[in-house]
């Protein structure tokens, strides 16, 4: 897998500035095509935020023009460059050098189809924020990179990562998407897709988010698919009433649409949130059909086992 290069053309919060949880669509473009298809991810390079790197610089009186050893390739390096772009800053917060863990790239979905913007990538990202061991607010590496440290029309380097196991079905085979949170972002490249391609089977998205009128992700695009019958689309805002309703809910109303999607063949994706909405959405589906068939929880899990062997269940959880 080789590294590519790509120069950052758009990048527009989805969400409103008043809100706690803020999620941004960015376009990046390169000048020659990159194969990539609906339900691969890229691997970006990242770096850390300077004002870290400074922060630490002072914190152990060390100088940034230090000459070091980069502790893989032993090649010489200034000091602030190699904590800038090498070191997990987490694994010296000790200050010693020799702990140091390597910076790893961050994984984004590809929020686009090739077939459609092939000189293009989109990703959804949610920005991680969080209050650091030294009661501060701060902002994830990637996130950090991604919305503040990379400028407009910058040059960002990443590895396209294919998915055999998330791949699209035949055109005529109906899709069933749940995909809350940044678990959407497949699913617009699958849907571009499927418009591409004219594809003659149904497509049903399950979406859910904290509350409609802040973090409904591309709406306009989503709702202009529905209002023309291209797609079923079931929306779950966990928080804009008293009670959550999270998309198993929505799984669970529409159970007889669930049922005759399965009959004519449907393959099921799930993407998004592996510790809780993942299993939480499994779970309900084993419920479902331990419900209509009568049948016991193992017998409802082995059903779901079989899915997964005949590949009509597929997973992209992180
Ligand atoms: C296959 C795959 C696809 C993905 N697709 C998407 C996607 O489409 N969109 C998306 O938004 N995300 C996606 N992700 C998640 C993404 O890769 C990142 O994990 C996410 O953006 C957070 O990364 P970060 O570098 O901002 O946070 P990091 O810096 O990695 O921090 C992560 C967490 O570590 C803890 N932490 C880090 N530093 C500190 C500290 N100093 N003190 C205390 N705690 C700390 C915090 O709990 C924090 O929330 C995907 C992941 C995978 C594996
Ligand atoms: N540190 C941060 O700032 C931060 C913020 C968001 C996400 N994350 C992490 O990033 C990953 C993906 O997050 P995301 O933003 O894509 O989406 P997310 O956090 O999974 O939230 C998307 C929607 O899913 C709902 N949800 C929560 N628990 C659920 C469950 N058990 N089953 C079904 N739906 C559930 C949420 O509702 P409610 O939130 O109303 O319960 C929200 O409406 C997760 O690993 C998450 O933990 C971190």
């Amino acid at each position: 897998m080789s590294k590519h290069n790509a120069k950052l053309v758009d990048r527009r919060y989805l969400t409103p500035s008043d809100v706690e949880k803020k999620t941004l669509h960015l376009e990046i473009v390169f000048e020659e095509p990159i194969a990539y298809l609906p339900g691969d991810s890229i691997a970006i390079d990242v770096l850390n935020p300077p004002s870290k790197v400074e922060k630490w610089l002072k914190k152990f009186d060390r100088r940034g023009s230090e000459r070091i050893e980069h502790k893989r390739t032993k090649e010489e390096i200034d000091l602030y460059s190699y904590l800038l772009e090498h070191v997990n800053l987490q694994s010296v917060q000790e200050g010693d050098l020799s702990r140091a863990r390597p910076l790893m790239p961050r994984f984004y979905s590809i929020a686009s189809s090739s077939s459609i913007f092939p000189n293009q990538i989109h990703l959804l990202v949610t920005l991680d924020e969080f209050i650091d061991g030294e009661g501060e607010k701060t902002m994830g590496v990637g996130s950090h990179y991604l919305a503040n440290y990379l400028s407009l029309y910058d040059t960002c380097r990443f590895k396209v990562f294919p998915n055999e196991l998330f791949r699209l079905p035949e055109p005529t085979t109906p899709i069933i998407m749940i995909g809350p949170g940044t678990g959407l972002a497949p699913f617009k490249a699958f849907l571009e897709e499927r418009i591409y391609q004219n594809a003659p089977a149904k497509n049903w998205l399950l979406f859910g988010e904290r509350n409609r009128r802040s973090h409904f992700y591309y709406e306009d695009f989503l709702v202009g698919l529905s209002e023309t019958g291209q797609l079923d689309l079931s929306l779950a805002f966990s928080r804009d009433q008293d009670k959550k309703i999270y998309v198993q809910d929505r799984l669970r109303e529409n159970r007889e649409k669930l049922f005759s999607y399965l009959e004519e063949g449907a393959s099921i994706y799930i993407c998004g949130d592996a510790k809780v909405m993942a299993k939480g959405v499994t779970e309900t589906l084993e419920e479902l059909y331990r419900d209509k068939m009568g049948v016991s929880d193992d017998e409802a899990r082995d059903w779901l086992r079989r899915l997964k062997g005949e590949k009509r269940l597929h997973l992209d959880v992180y």
